[in-house]
């Protein structure tokens, strides 16, 4: 089984001074806030026990954005991170949490859009043993960790490298068994003073339990961190959603879809946000059935 964890602390300082007082994560994407997106894939993967890692000074905020996640039929929990120590700092802060299961973390500033997302989850979250991570072909690789191939096979992963050895970065969603608990707790911190995720995926390259999944180019994968990324996920949003007249990342949608909220709490739901398209949408859902 797999539990999930979102990481919606960090320093967000790319994006000073919106972020000196306000968690990245709960920024506006076009219609709703950043983390709607990462807590999406995670249903949409099935996963209902969700662990939000957050900074100290955001814990009411999130609070009052997702509470305990009964409104829609999963649980949501919150943890503490004290400062921005890296992404494997998860694993550590979250090991009550994970206990004896599997976990898929993922990072609250990163967007997934695209058909056959879920085949590819379904891969990662089948896969009981190892680890399995995603890469997408970008422009800028030395942005990210990335991959380096024999042929098809992964031989190293090199964090933010000044000479990438390919245009494969690692994207912000990870299936991990239960040994990556301890691999971070033995983890070094990196130059930077991290504990890097690159490192835990390395280590399980080592083991050779580590599994890709390429991302294919008609698929989306965007970065939220910096002025242009934020506002271009925004008009990216607004693009499909105008388009489609469906909405990406409606959680309420997911849950009645999955069975795990019913018409009552829908319905609950579409009135808290009747004056926008968001409520509607999710009225219509209803009347539709
Ligand atoms: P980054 O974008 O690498 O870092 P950041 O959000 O602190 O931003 P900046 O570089 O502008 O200072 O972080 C990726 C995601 O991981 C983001 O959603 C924040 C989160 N994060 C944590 O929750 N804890 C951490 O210790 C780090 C490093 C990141």
């Amino acid at each position: 089984m797999y539990k999930g964890i979102i990481l919606a602390g960090g320093r967000g300082s790319r994006l000073f001074p919106i972020t000196l007082s306000t968690s990245k994560q709960l920024l506006p994407i076009y219609d709703k806030p950043m983390i709607y997106y990462p807590l999406s894939v995670l249903m949409t993967a099935g996963i209902k026990d969700i662990l939000i890692i957050v900074n100290p000074n955001d814990l009411e905020n999130y609070e009052n954005l997702l509470g305990d996640g009964s409104q829609l039929g999963i649980s949501i929990s919150y943890k503490v991170q004290p400062s921005p120590d890296g992404l494997a700092q998860s694993f550590i802060l979250g090991e009550t949490f994970i206990g004896s299961s599997n976990v898929c973390l993922i990072l609250g500033d990163n967007i997934f859009f695209g058909e056959n997302f879920s085949n590819h989850l379904e891969r990662g979250i089948n896969r009981t043993k190892g680890a399995t991570i995603f890469s997408y072909h970008v422009n800028n690789p030395e942005d990210f960790g990335v991959v380096e191939f024999d042929g098809d096979r992964v031989v190293n992963i090199e964090e933010k490298p000044n000479k990438p050895k390919s245009n494969h970065a690692v994207t912000g969603i990870y299936f991990y068994d239960n040994d990556v608990i301890e691999i971070a707790k033995n983890l070094k911190p990196s130059s930077r003073g991290e504990l890097e995720i690159t490192d835990v995926n390395k280590t399980y390259l080592d083991r050779n339990e580590l599994y890709l999944e390429k991302m294919n180019r008609e698929f989306a994968w965007l970065d939220t961190g910096t002025y242009d990324s934020l506002i271009a996920a925004g008009q990216f949003i607004h693009m499909i959603e105008k388009r489609q007249g469906l909405k990406v990342a409606c959680l309420e949608e997911i849950s009645f879809s999955k069975g795990w909220i019913g018409s009552e709490e829908m319905l609950k739901q579409a009135n808290k946000f009747k004056s926008t398209s968001y409520g509607r949408y999710i009225l219509n859902l209803l009347e539709e059935r």
